[in-house]
């Protein structure tokens, strides 16, 4: 049986039916048409899914919709603004950060999450905080100096 759903997401609020059951992913990707955040293992394992709940990254291929109710959610379509990439997405692309692009939202998004409690991280605590997010293309390394670079510019702003 389907229930009516409140969810605000990237500053707006969407109203959809949708099962108990169903996971925040399918409801982004599903129904809102959402589909900047990635499907990929659908068990918690790759970070692809990730977006930002109450400040927080979530896996939310693990998080049913109704659990996302009253909770700010940022998605990968939130993050530019007026037309204007963000700066951690400028540098995913100056660093050739984004290769096939399919970890790109889900890494973006975890940045966003990490650098705004964490302003100006070591390289290891760069590894760490994305070290739930899998790539198959990019071998991290320009990942780990993007991030880096978009802290420097963030905090220079
Ligand atoms: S699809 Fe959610 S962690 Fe892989
Ligand atoms: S850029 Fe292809 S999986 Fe990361």
């Amino acid at each position: 049986m389907k229930q009516e759903i409140e969810l605000r997401i990237n500053g707006q609020t969407y109203e959809v039916e949708a099962q108990p059951w169903r996971t925040l992913l399918e409801v982004l990707r599903d129904q809102l048409n959402l589909t900047g955040t990635k499907q990929s293992c659908g068990e918690g394992h790759c970070g692809a899914c990730t977006v930002i709940v109450d400040g927080q990254a979530v896996n939310s291929c693990l998080m049913l919709a109704f659990e996302a109710q009253g909770k700010d959610i940022l998605t990968i379509e939130g993050l530019s603004e007026g037309g204007q990439l963000h700066p951690i997405q400028e540098a995913f692309v100056t660093h050739g950060a984004v290769q096939c692009g399919f970890c790109s939202p889900g890494m973006i998004i975890a940045a966003k999450a990490f650098l705004d409690q964490n302003p100006d991280p070591s390289e290891a605590e760069i590894r760490k905080a994305i070290s739930g997010h899998l790539c198959r293309c990019t071998g991290y390394v320009q990942i780990i100096e993007a991030i880096r670079a978009a802290a420097e510019k963030m905090g220079t702003r």
